[in-house]
């Protein structure tokens, strides 16, 4: 499969079946987060699984999505290992954390895709919650949770999925 083709399999699952993923995907999942870019490749993700019934009531006690999955990633970036860039004036201290979070998620959600584990990024819920539940470290800062598992009976793309702009609402030359 080419990745446009996996890019244009994947959707979000919000309807996971209860059986769990095999612990050899789970493992080259994470690795293709951890071998992802990060700025300067300070590698500032942390990335916790949520598998134990004990890990998986606390996560579902955020209010998160979680739509029935047996396993969660939740990626974070440790604000003490990030890169910084004081200088830019649109912030008033920026750093990449949420970039890396970001492409180390979109990695495993992909390699995700290529095993055929579905996946869904979630990001609603609030981050103090999520420090509280998992008792964090506090620089340790929740960007977002990603559910695995294989489909279940109900699968299917949402309504959203197909609705995506036409490139030229997105996409401009300068
Ligand atoms: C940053 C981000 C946050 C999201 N948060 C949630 C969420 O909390 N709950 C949820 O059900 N879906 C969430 N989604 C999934 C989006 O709703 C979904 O990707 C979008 O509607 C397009 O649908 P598709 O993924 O099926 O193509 C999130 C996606 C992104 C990229």
């Amino acid at each position: 499969m080419t990745f446009m083709e996996l890019a244009q399999n994947r959707f979000s699952e919000r309807h996971f079946d209860p059986r769990p993923v095999e612990d050899e995907k789970l493992l080259r999942i994470l690795e293709a987060g951890r071998i992802a870019p990060t700025a300067c490749n300070l590698q500032p993700q942390r990335v916790y699984v949520i598998k134990s019934s004990a890990a998986m009531e606390k996560a579902k006690a955020t209010g998160a999505s979680l739509c029935g999955c047996p396993v969660a990633l939740l990626v974070c970036y440790d604000s003490r290992a990030v890169w910084r860039n004081p200088g830019d004036r649109c912030y008033e201290d920026y750093n990449a954390g949420e970039q890396d979070a970001s492409i180390v998620a979109a990695s495993m959600m992909f390699e995700a895709e290529e095993l055929g584990v579905h996946s869904l990024w979630i990001r609603g819920f609030d981050s103090r919650d999520v420090i509280e539940a998992f008792d964090l470290p506090e620089n340790h800062v929740p960007v977002m949770m990603l559910a695995l598992g294989y489909p279940g009976e109900k699968s299917h793309p949402a309504h959203l999925h197909a609705k995506r702009k036409p490139m030229e609402e997105t996409v401009r030359e300068l």
